[in-house]
């Protein structure tokens, strides 16, 4: 059995739809805080159990029977180590033969402020001398193309990236990159996963320019006035700190990778730029 938390969740579920092209919907569970959220993976065959990270007493049954695990991170920043390390002990209890886990990019040495709740994950999930696979997720290129109504609408991309490169990949690479661990065997217990194009905030507005076909400038900020742009524009503070802050360590070179481990792991290229900007835009 291979069970999978997070799963009404957008990663999640791509990692459950990508499994059940490996392997019979019976042999795939679902946890999720709403099984309402996944009434279509439940016809699908997936047995869907209520799991929720905040409850520990709800984890055993949720993750009892598993083989292989995978702990989704949670989205709720803040309250993720505390969160994730009940998982961890109820994965220990249910003896899970592999526990796999969505961490960040270079985990070990991030300074992206995100980092510190997956290594303290990192960390939860070693001592607990489970085997285990950390898949450490690189920025999602749909950070990038769900926002772009207001790059159209401004003609300009804001940030405090300067020149740095980011190695962003598609939630769906990712997905499969899971599901492909969690189906086989996994060789190594870190992965560094990342896209195969690192990108510039200006090669991002110039790749939406094209294809918008209308002028995009990316304009480099401060933090602090990007950070006012961004609460201007109605975001919390807490959520603008965060995009901030992965702005300036990106900057510094930190969600950058070359290692390769995605594409091999997904057996072809990573998700390009223009093809993620493409579908965004309907083209
Ligand atoms: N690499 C990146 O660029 C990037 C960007 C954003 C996030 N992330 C991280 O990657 C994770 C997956 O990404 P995503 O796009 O799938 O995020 P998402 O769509 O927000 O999904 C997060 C999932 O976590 C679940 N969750 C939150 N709190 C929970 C709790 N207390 N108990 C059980 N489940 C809980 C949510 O359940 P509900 O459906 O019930 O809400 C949802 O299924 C995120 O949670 C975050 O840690 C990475």
């Amino acid at each position: 059995m291979i069970i999978v938390t997070g799963a009404s969740g957008h990663l999640g579920r791509l990692v459950v739809e990508s499994l059940l092209k490996k392997v019979p919907a019976r042999e795939v569970a679902a946890v999720v805080r709403d099984p309402d959220k996944a009434k279509d993976l439940a016809a699908r065959g997936v047995e869907v159990r209520r799991g929720d990270y905040a409850r520990p007493e709800t984890l055993g049954a949720a993750v009892a029977g598993a083989d292989k695990l995978l702990l989704v991170s949670s989205n709720e920043v803040g309250q993720r180590a505390t969160q994730h390390a009940a998982v961890v002990q109820a994965a220990k209890a249910a003896g899970v033969k592999l526990l796999a886990y969505t961490s960040i990019l270079h985990a070990d040495t991030s300074r992206l402020a995100l980092a510190a709740e997956h290594l303290a994950t990192e960390v939860a999930i070693r001592a607990s001398g489970l085997p285990h696979v950390f898949l450490r997720n690189g920025w999602y290129l749909e950070n990038y193309t769900e926002s772009l109504a207001p790059v159209l609408q401004h003609g300009a991309k804001v940030g405090s990236a300067q020149g740095g490169r980011v190695a962003a990949a598609a939630r769906v690479d990712y997905a499969e990159a899971a599901a492909a661990v969690l189906a086989g065997k996994a060789e190594r217990a870190v992965y560094e996963l990342a896209g195969d194009q690192p990108f510039t905030m200006a090669e991002l507005a110039a790749e939406v320019a094209r294809q918008a076909g209308k002028p995009i400038a990316y304009v480099d900020l401060p933090p602090d006035q990007y950070r006012a742009v961004l609460i201007g524009a109605g975001l919390p503070a807490a959520f603008a700190d965060i995009l901030v802050d992965a702005d300036v360590q990106a900057a510094k070179g930190d969600l950058d990778d070359a290692t390769g481990d995605l594409r091999r792991l997904i057996g072809r290229p990573t998700t390009t730029l223009a093809a993620a900007v493409s579908a965004a835009l309907g083209r």
